[in-house]
């Protein structure tokens, strides 16, 4: 989404000039949250839809409270709740939400590639919010921000992206932004959480994470996707937590300056012990937080053309 575009689909579309330009945009919708009064009249006028097929609390309200912090409208929508539980089609559905005039419709669903199938049929913007185990962008930009914002940057830095990579989009999105903007990535799972092939991904794998913790700067945790799995692939959680879990033991062999992330929602207790959760090195909340900013940033990106940023920022909380 080089200046102009029309959506964000995925980060693999992304050069690290883009996103190095969202993070730089980012940085003034970080301030605006900090005032007062964190609204700005930037997207008056323009009207902002969610499209959730799966399940979601931080992404869907922080896009809810980005929108509304630009002072964009926002069209509620509840797909348990309306005419898609009487069989209405995607396609159906979208265009009857297009034809009351949104400009943008922000997008989670089961399957990968839906997100792109409905920037086919739209006028509008599409986010993708999560595709499947295919993309989530923003949870990508969101990720780079907060590292950059503990650690200086990525370039040079070593990440270890720990747990069910395979049916993870975080994880396939994540690499490709930790990549591109220099960072180093090691996957550490068991092999029946890797997929099946890891040609062509720019990483590193390991199945040892007692060997890998002592050389990293971030440590980021996957939660155990167990909607997404058809068979067993761990013997119990137990086991995994002892083989890969971030416990109390784990985290001394962690440099002193390293972080811990996790996109949530965390399973405290398998992939993450209770207490590593809530140390001064783990920067869950700070993810959560930076999400809005970067969700305002993409929206304002996509939808704000021909608005001047400087002026649109001057909320009354510049006051
Ligand atoms: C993730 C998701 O739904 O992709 N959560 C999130 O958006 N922060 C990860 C997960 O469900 O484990």
């Amino acid at each position: 989404m080089s200046g102009g575009a029309r959506h964000l689909l995925g980060v693999e579309d992304l050069s690290a000039d883009d996103i190095e330009r969202l993070l730089t945009l980012t940085d003034s919708f970080v301030e605006v949250s900090r005032r007062r009064m964190p609204k700005v009249p930037a997207l008056q006028g323009r009207t902002v839809t969610w499209l959730f097929y799966e399940d979601s609390t931080r992404t869907r309200l922080s896009f809810e409270q980005a929108a509304k912090r630009l002072s964009a409208d926002t069209l509620s929508f509840s797909v348990s709740t309306s005419s898609v539980s009487k069989g209405e089609s995607l396609r159906d559905t979208v265009e009857t939400i297009e034809a009351m005039g949104v400009d943008a419709i922000v997008v989670r669903h089961r399957s990968a590639g839906v997100p792109h199938q409905i920037a086919q049929w739209v006028s509008g913007s599409v986010v993708n919010a999560g595709d499947g185990w295919h993309e989530h962008p923003t949870q990508a930009l969101l990720d780079c921000y907060t590292i950059r914002e503990h650690l200086g940057g990525l370039a040079g830095r070593h990440i270890a992206i720990v747990g069910d990579i395979n049916h993870s989009r975080v994880a396939r999105s994540d690499v490709w932004a930790f990549t591109r903007l220099g960072a180093e990535v090691t996957l550490v799972a068991p092999p029946t959480l890797l997929p099946s092939s890891t040609e062509g991904w720019p990483v590193r794998v390991s199945h040892d994470l007692d060997a890998v913790l002592p050389h990293v700067d971030a440590v980021y945790l996957l939660r155990m996707q167990r909607e997404r799995m058809t068979e067993a692939l761990v013997p119990s959680l137990r086991e995994y937590t002892t083989g890969f879990g971030l416990t109390r033991r784990r985290v001394d062999l962690l440099g002193e300056k390293a972080i811990v992330m996790h996109p949530g929602p965390m399973n405290r207790g398998v992939e993450i012990a209770a207490d590593v959760a809530d140390l001064p090195r783990s920067v869950v909340v700070d993810q959560v937080r930076n999400g809005v900013a970067v969700r305002m940033a993409v929206l304002f990106d996509l939808l704000g053309s021909g608005r001047e940023l400087g002026r649109d920022l001057e909320g009354e909380g510049t006051r």
